[in-house]
């Protein structure tokens, strides 16, 4: 299928369906200045994700890994939501989107608007000291200090998830039901290759839900579990649907 007959039948789906839900990752904040981790240049290109991100990393030498946290708290405040942000918001105000499942810890979705969202992969914003479980809000925090400390000494911990880590469980929860309960779920920006996160799209089909995705390639999901597939840039593939389906 063309793109524009794919795009089409985009707005056909989505118009027709009642309860749509959105799972993001770091593509649709690309075009907001946050590099994505897999494509190029993206962050796992510098730092290597089993000796960055892995909590036993962090454990054994938590100065080190703040290093790239420092980096990514850096582009994070910087960046703004983009025009895909805004437009899952708008969709949400009207009515139309249930809720957003992201992997992103960018806290963008919250700040173009979104009120439902759910953080599988947690927040840079809050951070809990791991001896005592103190918890902090990231303005009250000294991100130079190498590494950041909680008052009782021990190195601060972002409320983020990290690889060896679990999710959350009621973010789990909550995007489980979510994925069960949508009778259309829009798939954006994710190379959809780390579980669990990567199972949320069988999921909602399970739950009876048909699968749209938006992705500048395709992905582990394409032409297996969504039902479309839609190659773009998601700051102006998700408004050209929200306004088509919605009116501007
Ligand atoms: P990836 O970096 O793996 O994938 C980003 C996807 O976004 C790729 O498939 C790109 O093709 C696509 N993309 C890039 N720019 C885009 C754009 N402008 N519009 C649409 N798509 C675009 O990121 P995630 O799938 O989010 O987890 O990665 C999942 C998890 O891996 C992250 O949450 C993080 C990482 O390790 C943890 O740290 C636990």
């Amino acid at each position: 299928m063309d793109q524009t007959g794919a795009l089409s039948r985009a707005v056909e789906m989505i118009g027709r369906a009642d309860r749509v839900a959105a799972l993001t990752g770091a593509g649709i904040s690309v075009e907001s200045g946050v590099p994505d981790f897999r494509g190029a240049g993206g962050l796992w290109e510098k730092y290597d994700p089993f000796e960055y991100a892995h909590i036993d990393s962090f454990q054994a030498d938590p100065a080190k890994v703040w290093h790239m946290l420092r980096e990514m708290d850096r582009i994070v405040t910087r960046a703004d939501p983009n025009p895909a942000h805004l437009a899952l918001a708008e969709m949400e105000r009207r009515g139309k989107l249930t809720a957003v499942i992201t992997q992103n810890v960018d806290s963008l979705h919250q700040r173009a608007g979104s009120q439902n969202v759910i953080e599988f992969h947690g927040s840079h914003a809050r951070l809990t000291c791991p001896e005592c479980g103190r918890g902090y809000g990231r303005e009250e925090v000294d991100l130079d200090a190498d590494p950041p400390r909680c008052g009782c000494g021990q190195a601060l911990k972002p409320d983020v998830v990290f690889f060896g880590e679990a999710i959350p469980p009621s973010a789990l929860e909550l995007a489980v039901q979510t994925a069960l309960g949508c009778d259309l779920m829009l798939v954006i920006g994710t190379s959809a290759v780390v579980a669990p996160a990567s199972m949320v799209p069988a999921l909602a089909v399970r739950g009876g839900a048909k699968v749209v995705e938006i992705n500048l390639e395709p992905t582990e999901l394409t032409g297996r579990v969504a039902d479309l597939t839609l190659l773009g840039r998601a700051g102006e593939v998700i408004p050209y649907l929200v306004e088509a389906v919605l009116g501007p």
